[in-house]
């Protein structure tokens, strides 16, 4: 969709990045750092500085306590999920993952030989924990879960936590990876992390963005945590798949994590939120609910039957505003008429947007 919004130089709501400017001071650090003896190799495992600043805002912001050796840096959170599922899947194992989900999960987990287990949230995009229950058994290695939820826009409840407590309790052979890569970018409600649930943060896989956080999604840089008998394994493969990750942006992060507070980041993208909520309020979109990352889910049940494809690429073209039909994230591409908008774009594009969209 980002390469159909460049053909017709439509504004672009489909991918999400960010498209005002980064904080001056991250940027005056990465100057910095340039001139610093940072051009060569950092460690396996990521800068012993950097992974140090990490667990101290684990701590800070979910009260747990981590070694330094329990996190990794590694090229975005799609490269953390790649690593960890080719380190603990194997052939003939299952693992599963929640639809609509984002597209990497699956790739990994057929290049492992295992296979996916793809099971539809309910209606309001939270996990069916009966239906999640009947397709888990001692075969499943991995459950993927993504809170907060792209492409939904949905928040975790602490009841969907103690579900998913009682099924570890159930299975002692299943390990979580959870996808919190907006773990900073919720709302009205707070985020849960599995860094902050007895039972789930020892079986779990946590996977972070810096691209998302700092608004710096080009930089490819995040982290994961693991317990250390997994570690050693995710290790083993993250090394020969990037060894590891750009040393003048992990040197950058390391100094100017504690200068950050990212308690304000809820509410300058719950601005946003508003913001373009408000202006879609006269179109004929019918608005879902939108509690955490920066994505908005709109229906256009009301204007149109065109499957969801056919008609984000037709709104791309006749009125030059580019989406993300829901359909690509569902495993039998189940057609909701629903379309994903990003709104973490400045107000001049958030308004532009949405007078086109009013016109539709
Ligand atoms: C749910 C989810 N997980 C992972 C990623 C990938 O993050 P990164 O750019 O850090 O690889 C994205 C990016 O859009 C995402 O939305």
């Amino acid at each position: 969709m980002s390469a159909l919004a460049n053909e017709c130089q439509a504004i672009n709501l489909s991918q999400g990045f960010p498209n005002f400017p980064i904080d001056q001071r991250l940027k005056d650090l990465f100057k910095e750092q340039l001139d610093l003896n940072v051009h060569q190799y950092a460690p396996l495992s990521g800068l012993v500085e950097l992974r140090e600043q990490i667990t101290r805002k684990i701590f800070l912001h979910y009260q747990r306590e981590l070694n330094a050796s329990n996190v990794l840096i590694t090229a975005g959170a799609t490269q953390a999920i790649f690593a960890t599922i080719q380190a603990m899947v194997h052939p003939g194992e299952e693992v599963v993952i929640l639809d609509p989900s984002y597209d990497c999960y699956e790739s990994p987990v057929l290049l492992s030989g295992a296979k996916p287990v793809r099971i539809p949230l309910t209606e309001d995009f939270l996990p069916d924990w009966e239906r999640i229950r009947s397709n888990v058994s001692d075969r499943t290695k991995l459950i993927i879960t993504n809170n907060p939820h792209n492409p939904s826009g949905m928040v975790w409840d602490k009841e969907d936590f103690k579900e998913l407590q009682s099924l570890l309790n159930d299975f002692p052979n299943l390990w979580v990876l959870s996808d919190e890569v907006y773990e900073f970018i919720t709302f009205e409600k707070k985020h849960i992390s599995a860094h902050q649930i007895d039972g789930l943060k020892d079986r779990s896989i946590v996977v972070s963005s810096f691209g998302k956080t700092f608004h710096v999604t080009g930089w490819k840089i995040g982290y994961l945590t693991a317990p250390t008998e997994v570690m050693t394994e995710i290790q083993k493969v993250h090394q020969f798949l990037v060894f590891c990750v750009n040393s003048p942006a992990q040197s950058t992060l390391a100094h100017y994590l504690p200068e950050t507070d990212l308690t304000n980041l809820g509410s300058f993208y719950q601005q946003k939120r508003d913001f373009f909520r408000a202006r879609l309020k006269n179109s004929r979109f019918t608005l879902l609910p939108s509690e955490g990352s920066y994505f908005q889910v709109a229906s256009y049940k009301n204007i149109s039957s065109e499957s969801d494809v056919e008609f984000s690429k037709r709104i791309t073209k006749e009125f030059g505003v580019a989406s993300i039909p829901l359909s690509v994230f569902h495993a039998d591409n189940r057609d909701q008429k629903l379309i994903r908008f990003c709104f973490a774009k400045d107000e001049e594009t958030l308004t532009e947007a949405a007078q086109r969209l009013c016109k539709i």
